[in-house]
């Protein structure tokens, strides 16, 4: 097939973009290069014939409707998003212009090209959406495709607006969708503000380790190797309006996963001190959700997809990656708000 990957110099887009060019698609990767966005994250891809490149904004009607008829895509699969919860949280507005506006841009261009197309039933427009528009969970219970949505964050708004969007377009005007609903991703390529490359790299620089509040959080934690698979299940064989919750079968307490981070690293790394005496308790995000679960039945029972790598592999792995990459990481720790606190705007 040949897609077409919105979002693909970012950390799931780019594994997506590898994984399907291993798999004998061709891939036109899009990316506006914001500030998460890496080229360096495509660069195993460089000359590979399979493989174009398109810098572009998803809020550039003009330049989608190029790249569209100029490409002929088979499929487009949306990622390109904002995608930090605590930047929604001191700017909402970028959120809302990407996720909803652009996304609204998307899906008429896309729209028009397969109408243009005569409108084959084989189009897929995917979208990759987040666990974050069901709210927040107790301690029991877990996400299904039919929990209702109760986003909490501006983050979690402006996706969940885009998911009824997207179903929008499917009902009205039988723009043929899929939609998948991850849980948090981790794994090579991660920006270096999320969670778990923070506790590494700040773990390695001799710096505090920061966990939100007392760390109760609970994530379920889905390599991202594993998600672009499932990626690429979903939009092959998943059923045309339907969407898909996809996670890795591997809730952790925020605390307990940055204390498995830190003794993975007093193995691989040993300093003079265990790295969790670096902890630091900091103020909570405000509206922090308390507890994410996926239920993978669909995916499951339908697809036949489960996650491969334990948590305990998954971490393993990423924490040596990190090791081996340095200079993919320093090149990106300038970049506007790393290693700062952000989201404490909604807490003034
Ligand atoms: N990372 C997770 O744990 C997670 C969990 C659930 C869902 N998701 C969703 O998966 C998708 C990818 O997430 P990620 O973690 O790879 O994010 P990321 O921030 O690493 O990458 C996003 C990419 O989108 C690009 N982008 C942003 N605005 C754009 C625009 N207007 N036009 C074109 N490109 C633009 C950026 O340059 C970047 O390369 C997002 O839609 C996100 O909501 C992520």
């Amino acid at each position: 097939m040949k897609l077409l990957v919105t979002g693909a110099a970012g950390f799931i887009g780019s594994a997506v973009a590898r994984l399907a060019v291993a798999r004998g698609h061709t891939v036109i990767s899009l990316d506006a290069l914001t500030y998460a966005g890496c080229l360096d994250n495509l660069a195993s891809l460089d000359g590979n014939p399979q493989h174009v490149f398109e810098r572009a904004d998803i809020r550039d009607r003009a330049a989608l409707d190029r790249i569209l008829a100029a490409h002929r895509p088979d499929a487009v699969m949306h990622l390109a998003a904002e995608s930090h919860v605590d930047r929604s949280i001191d700017g909402p507005g970028t959120f809302i212009d990407t996720n909803v506006g652009g996304t609204f841009t998307l899906l008429e261009a896309s729209r028009a090209y397969w109408q243009a197309q005569g409108r084959p039933d084989s189009f897929r427009f995917h979208h990759v959406s987040t666990d974050e528009v069901y709210g927040t969970l107790g301690q029991t219970g877990r996400f299904s495709e039919d929990t209702p949505y109760a986003p909490r964050s501006p983050y979690a708004a402006s996706k969940a607006a885009s998911d009824h969007l997207v179903r929008a377009w499917h009902e009205t005007y039988g723009l043929p969708v899929v939609l998948s609903n991850c849980s948090n991703n981790y794994g090579p390529f991660q920006f270096p503000e999320k969670l778990v490359p923070v506790v590494i790299l700040n773990a390695l620089a001799g710096l505090p380790i920061p966990v939100y509040g007392q760390g109760l959080n609970v994530r379920d934690w889905l390599f991202v190797e594993d998600h672009a698979e499932a990626l690429l299940l979903v939009l092959q064989r998943g059923r045309t309006g339907r969407s898909y919750n996809i996670g890795g079968e591997a809730e952790a307490r925020n605390i307990d996963l940055v204390q498995r981070l830190c003794a993975i690293l007093d193995r691989k790394r040993p300093g003079a001190r265990p790295y969790a005496d670096q902890i630091t308790h900091v103020q909570d995000r405000a509206g922090h959700d308390l507890r994410y679960a996926i239920d993978p039945a669909r995916v499951r029972d339908e697809l036949g997809w489960r996650p491969a790598c334990t948590l305990d592999e998954g971490l393993e792995r990423t924490v040596q990656w990190y090791l081996d990459n340095t200079g993919w990481w320093r090149a990106l720790q300038g970049r506007a708000g790393v290693g700062q606190r952000l989201g404490t705007g909604g807490q003034g």
